[in-house]
């Protein structure tokens, strides 16, 4: 988990954007320009219309998605409430924290999501029913100091 994984919200992040005339160019440093290591990086493509991705929550993983190609939807939910954002630019991602359900809907024709992950896949870190994880959130709220 990042350094600043308890402090930093769910929400947009604006990469460096190099622009030029053959064609722009981001980079994204760990611990840098999102507030954790990157450890793992994987990409969602060749999405059929219609189709939906995410349906669940991690309990430690944070993410930071992003528009790398298209555009798509995410709708972030922490328990308290929902959030949703259009991501359709590559300059800029959704960090998404810990305890935090997430739905992408309305990808686009060719669109491409890339996500930077802050460790390897592990099963056990998801929660993949929502009342699991409506559960979670509640006893966390018990158990974290405020
Ligand atoms: P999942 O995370 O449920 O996909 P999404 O949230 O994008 O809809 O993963 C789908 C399948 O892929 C599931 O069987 C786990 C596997 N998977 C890996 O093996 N490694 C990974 O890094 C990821 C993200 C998924």
């Amino acid at each position: 988990m990042g350094k600043s994984s308890q402090t930093t919200r769910c929400g947009l992040i604006y990469l460096p954007k190099i622009e030029d005339p053959r064609g722009n160019l981001t980079f994204v440093e760990g611990c840098r320009h999102i507030p954790f290591d990157i450890q793992r990086v994987y990409y969602l493509y060749d999405v059929p219309g219609g189709a939906d991705r995410g349906g669940h929550a991690h309990k430690r993983l944070e993410q930071l998605i992003i528009a790398a190609s298209g555009s798509f939807d995410v709708t972030v939910d922490d328990g308290g409430g929902k959030r949703s954002f259009h991501l359709d630019r590559a300059f800029c991602g959704l960090y998404v924290p810990p305890m935090h359900w997430r739905e992408l809907t309305n990808f686009s024709s060719g669109s491409v999501c890339l996500v930077l992950a802050s460790a390897p896949y592990d099963e056990t870190d998801y929660l993949r029913r929502h009342d699991e994880f409506l559960a979670a959130v509640d006893r966390n709220r018990w158990t974290s100091p405020s």
